[in-house]
């Protein structure tokens, strides 16, 4: 069972940048079921240095795009990203300092009212500047 599933209204119409957001609440609902399972710490920690690593790689490659056709609010969306990359640090960080005690809850909420409201509210505003650059 999906914590957070797909659905077409999360399409930003790019479908290379659709398959990484995909991809990335693919790996969010495996974290969550390692976490019901309370599944082997060490993997759960690999798991969130992947999701992060996967996120990074994501936010380079909408960033990739986005300046390579002059986006004119590329820089507000940069530092979106940033911020929510910082977050993910911090969440890495108090995971990896405290694993038996972290508030497993702050990677949900990071997941929810970051990165998902971030796909959600500020990566479709792309869209159409995009796909008057050929990009579908
Ligand atoms: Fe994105
Ligand atoms: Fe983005």
């Amino acid at each position: 069972m999906s914590i957070i599933a797909w659905t077409p209204a999360l399409s930003v119409g790019i479908s290379e940048f659709d398959a990484q957001h995909q991809q990335l609440l693919e790996m969010f609902n495996d974290l969550f079921g390692m976490i019901r399972n309370d599944g082997d710490k060490t993997q759960l920690a690999l798991l969130i240095t992947r999701i992060i690593e996967y996120t990074n790689k994501h936010f380079a490659n909408e960033e990739f795009y986005l300046a390579k056709y002059q986006y004119p609010q590329l820089e507000q969306h940069k530092a979106q990203h940033l911020r929510l990359s910082a977050e993910a640090l911090d969440i890495q960080q108090r995971y990896a300092a405290a694993p038996q005690t972290f508030p497993i809850m702050d990677v949900f909420l990071f997941f929810r009212t970051g990165l998902i409201r971030h796909f959600y509210n500020v990566d479709p505003l792309y869209t159409k500047f995009l796909h008057a650059h050929g990009l579908s």
